[in-house]
């Protein structure tokens, strides 16, 4: 499934008009440190604020993440992905770090609805955003229907990728309640599994949109 992006042909970060991205963080940096050198403090403050970017840091901020459904407040350094926010300022590990540059998939979350690499988006850009993790997916001890399928049809090994795996399953059926062998194949195509136990989430995919699993692993092959 194609990951959410600032930059619509690069993976990974804040939907456009929220936040500040990690390029606009940097643009910011760039243009603080020009005018630093090249004209002195007072000028800085009127090139970030004639920029119209939010100058934030560099020292840590307050941001209150909206997760699962609840607020969570922390302080936190700008520089600060959203996926590290999750996994230790949150203690939400149930997000996998893996590559850690929107190679693998295995970070994936929901950022509005739409399947997102948070190893890509800086916390502060999802700040007034509704994000959705791997533990949320769960009402109480009723499963997602993806997780069950997942169970049943031991769509894992490692288990590295199968929270990424399971957030991108979620947001192609929230997007394409039946699709095909080749919808699936396409729509996971950013979430990696070095196991390689795509027949088996393959088939997880395809229970739990109510059609009948594939039985043969020739046919699953990415
Ligand atoms: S850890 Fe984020 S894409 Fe691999
Ligand atoms: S189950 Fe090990 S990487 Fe997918």
């Amino acid at each position: 499934m194609p990951h959410e992006n600032d930059d619509p042909t690069l993976p990974g970060a804040a939907p456009p008009g929220r936040g500040v991205t990690r390029r606009s963080f940097m643009q910011t940096l760039g243009i603080s440190a020009a005018a630093t050198s090249a004209l002195g403090g007072e000028r800085e403050a009127t090139a970030a604020v004639a920029d119209d970017t939010p100058v934030l840091g560099p020292g840590p901020v307050p941001i209150t993440l909206r997760i699962n459904g609840k607020p969570h407040t922390r302080t936190v350094d700008p520089a600060t992905t959203l996926l590290e926010a999750l996994r230790v300022d949150l203690d939400l590990t149930g997000t996998k770090e893996v590559c850690d540059r929107g190679a693998c998939g295995a970070c994936s979350v929901l950022v509005d609805g739409r399947l997102t690499v948070s190893c890509m988006m800086l916390a502060i850009d999802a700040v007034g955003a509704e994000i959705t993790t791997v533990e949320g997916l769960a009402r109480g001890d009723t499963l997602d229907p993806v997780q069950e399928s997942f169970v049943r049809h031991d769509a894992l090994q490692c288990g590295f990728c199968t929270p990424g795996l399971v957030m991108a399953s979620r947001a192609l059926l929230d997007e394409n309640p039946k699709p095909t062998l080749d919808q699936i194949k396409k729509g996971l195509s950013g979430n990696l599994c070095r196991c390689g136990t795509y027949t088996n989430v393959f088939n997880a995919v395809l229970e739990a949109s109510g059609q009948t699993p594939i039985a043969d692993a020739e046919e699953a092959m990415p």
